[in-house]
């Protein structure tokens, strides 16, 4: 595979946890390419990471047909294959994502950014890579945080597809088991890589992975939670909010929480104040000036948009925060 990936030349770009753990094996299978290593977090998901990467890059001689190894979570895939995408026009990238939330969702679909001025993701592109190559082994390392998060996401996949859901169902009581984990994360790979070959630029079918997400979004800009543990809650507060105001099938949404709840452990703190409203007001999802629209899910499988002046999500949101 060595040979195979790198006969362009190449380089593997990591994060500082991932070279820490996993240093000896790069040694042992990649022994010879150039490594850039980032400080690992989100708030290295930025410009200043990006340029030191694509110098790397060019000090190191690769070519067009040179490909860039990007082996780490969400943000190493992020900032890698945004770079891949801006250098020399676009050269191959291989996504090894070592989380879980990795490999459900952020290696899959080509989407690709860091975040600027600020806002989330708001300097990206499209790049789907050449090879995603997912691994469960990388899962005996995680933190419990961790794959909690990547939950949050298989989850949202589950109430978008009965398979995966029944999965998670019949399996409550080891979602956090590394054996469930790898029967699980495939199909959640195939459903994602499903709905991003339908609708690869988020014209339609793909905003329904949006599931939860505007007030998951609203809850992580003004809270300490993950971004799992949001998606976790936005699942929960946005499908009380479909149950008021599209009649959501009752008894799915029992369900739904009650994995929603497993996967959280137990029910975090947070505020929903007008000022954790207002972050939904911004979020780049929305179409209309001064409403807010969400994703939301009626019955298993099924998905709509709904648009909410902004008053009135206020008020949806206190209202089912306080249930
Ligand atoms: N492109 C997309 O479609 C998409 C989708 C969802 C999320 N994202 C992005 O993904 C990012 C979040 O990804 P993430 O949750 O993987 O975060 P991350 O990349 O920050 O990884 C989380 C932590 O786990 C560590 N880590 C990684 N692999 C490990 C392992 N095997 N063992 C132990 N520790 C390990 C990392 O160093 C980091 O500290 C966000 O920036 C988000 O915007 C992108
Ligand atoms: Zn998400």
């Amino acid at each position: 595979m060595r040979e195979d990936l790198l006969r362009g030349g190449g380089l593997l770009f990591t994060d500082s946890n991932v070279f820490a753990l996993y240093r000896t094996q790069i040694e042992k299978y990649l022994g010879g390419v150039p490594v850039y290593v980032m400080q690992a977090g989100e708030a290295h998901k930025n410009e200043q990471t990006l340029f030191a990467l694509l110098r790397a890059m060019s000090e190191n001689g690769l070519r067009r047909n040179s490909t860039l190894i990007a082996l780490g979570g969400g943000v190493v895939g992020d900032i890698g294959g945004l770079a891949a995408s801006l250098y020399m026009r676009g050269i191959s990238c291989v996504q090894v994502p070592t989380t879980l939330l990795a490999q459900t969702d952020s290696s899959v679909g080509g989407k690709t950014a860091i975040d600027f001025c600020g806002v989330k993701n708001l300097v990206g592109a499209f790049k789907q890579p050449e090879r995603v190559l997912a691994d469960p082994v990388f899962f005996e390392t995680l933190p419990k945080r961790e794959i909690r998060c990547g939950l949050g996401e298989i989850v949202k996949h589950g109430a978008l597809c009965s398979a995966i859901f029944e999965k998670l169902w019949e399996n409550r009581d080891r979602l956090f088991d590394l054996g469930f984990l790898g029967e699980i994360v495939p199909m959640n790979i195939a459903f994602k890589a499903s709905i991003v070959r339908q609708d690869p630029y988020e014209r339609s079918l793909r905003a329904s992975l949006n599931l939860g997400h505007t007030t998951a979004h609203a809850i992580e800009l003004s809270s300490s939670l993950s971004h799992g543990e949001c998606v976790l809650l936005g699942l929960i507060l946005e499908g009380k909010i479909a149950e008021r105001r599209l009649g959501r099938d009752g008894e799915y949404g029992k369900l739904l929480d009650e994995l929603c709840l497993r996967a959280l452990g137990s029910m975090p703190k947070f505020e929903l104040s007008e000022e954790t409203a207002l972050c939904a007001l911004h979020d780049k999802k929305n179409r209309a000036e001064g409403k807010v629209r969400l994703t939301l899910s009626r019955s298993l499988g099924t998905f709509e948009f709904l648009e909410l002046p902004f008053g009135e999500y206020v008020k949806e949101l206190k209202e089912v925060g306080s249930c």
